[in-house]
């Protein structure tokens, strides 16, 4: 197949696309207005953070397939996509770890003030006794919004810190899932309010189309002091509400999503929230691991070697 790569991709990957006989054509520093051109006689797409918009799906009359190396493919517009009979693919659960790692990293670091501690050091102050505030991770109650794969990777690694993990209770989930929440001691209350109000910690693992899960009503149960940790979606919680509970409550937040995050992978930020003392703020990085995208891409391999033999894997 032709395929335009126009994102990162690790060389060891490309190379195996060229044995696998596909033509393919590498752009990572492509930007969202320059893919229309770049797709043009193109049979597949590749992406990651640029986004790809109706007029790019449209623009290559061969383009049959859009990858997004991620899970999620809210950066495309499927309506478009399927319109133009283009198939759309995500790569599911091959990144989960890393994102549920950045939770856990979100979360210690702001239970332990750690930018503040490194901050102080930097310029020449000592405070054992300022810096002696965290409340520890193990005996506190976490609240896990959205038991997929990445929530149930969050909650393996909560539990190791000696945590009690609970979870809106949720009919039709999958007995895997199920299985593997008993064995983490999971407990479930009635509804998100009853979530906020039971734990210290919440931690949003939701799909991207969830819409807003963490809205006024949801944040004004937290305790006062709670963190709140966004690795999936910005528009999962309610960004305006949220600055409010923590100028008024000390609520703190590790964010990594922003609903004014650039369109591509790099870029600036005009964010209120980003800006907030109480953020600990991170770039979008949360499957930007080397294991991780290497995953991803070999995934990518795979479904590229299986589209070639008129296989769809992951199509949406
Ligand atoms: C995802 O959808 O899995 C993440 O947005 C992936 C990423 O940032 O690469």
């Amino acid at each position: 197949m032709r395929v335009l790569v126009a994102d990162t991709f690790p060389e060891t990957r490309l190379a195996e696309l060229a044995a696998d006989g596909h033509a393919y054509r590498y752009r990572p520093e492509a930007t969202t207005g320059e893919l229309p051109a770049e797709v043009a006689g193109m049979q597949a797409l590749v992406v990651r953070s640029t986004r790809v918009p109706a007029e790019v799906v449209t623009a290559g009359g061969d383009l049959r397939l859009v990858i997004r190396a991620g899970a999620g493919t809210d950066t495309i517009d499927t309506a478009a996509a399927a319109r133009a009979g283009v198939r759309v693919c995500n790569v599911p659960g091959r990144n989960s770890a890393a994102v549920a790692e950045l939770a856990c990293a979100l979360l210690l670091a702001l239970d332990r003030d750690i930018v503040g501690n490194v901050t102080a050091l930097r310029t020449g102050t000592w405070d054992k006794a300022g810096f002696s505030r965290a409340r520890g991770i193990a005996d506190r109650d976490v609240g896990i919004v959205g038991l997929g794969r990445i929530g149930l990777e969050f909650a393996a690694r909560v539990a190791a810190f000696g945590a009690r993990v609970h979870t809106v209770a949720k009919p039709g989930r999958s007995a895997e899932v199920a299985e593997r929440a008993e064995q983490l001691g999971v407990r479930y209350v009635d509804d998100l309010p009853a979530l906020a109000r039971t734990c210290d910690v919440l931690s949003l693992h939701a799909p991207g189309d969830s819409g807003t899960l963490l809205d006024r009503h949801v944040l004004a149960e937290l305790r006062p002091g709670a963190i709140v940790l966004n690795t999936a979606r910005a528009h999962l919680v309610d960004e305006a509400a949220l600055i409010e509970v923590m100028d008024a409550r000390g609520i703190l937040a590790g964010i990594d999503v922003f609903a004014a995050e650039p369109a591509g992978g790099t870029g600036t930020i005009s964010s209120n929230l980003a800006a907030h003392p109480n953020v600990y703020g991170t770039h979008h990085i949360g499957a930007s691991t080397r294991q991780a995208q290497d995953a991803v891409a070999a995934e990518v391999v795979r479904m590229l070697r299986a589209f070639g033999q008129g296989e769809v894997r992951h199509c949406v």
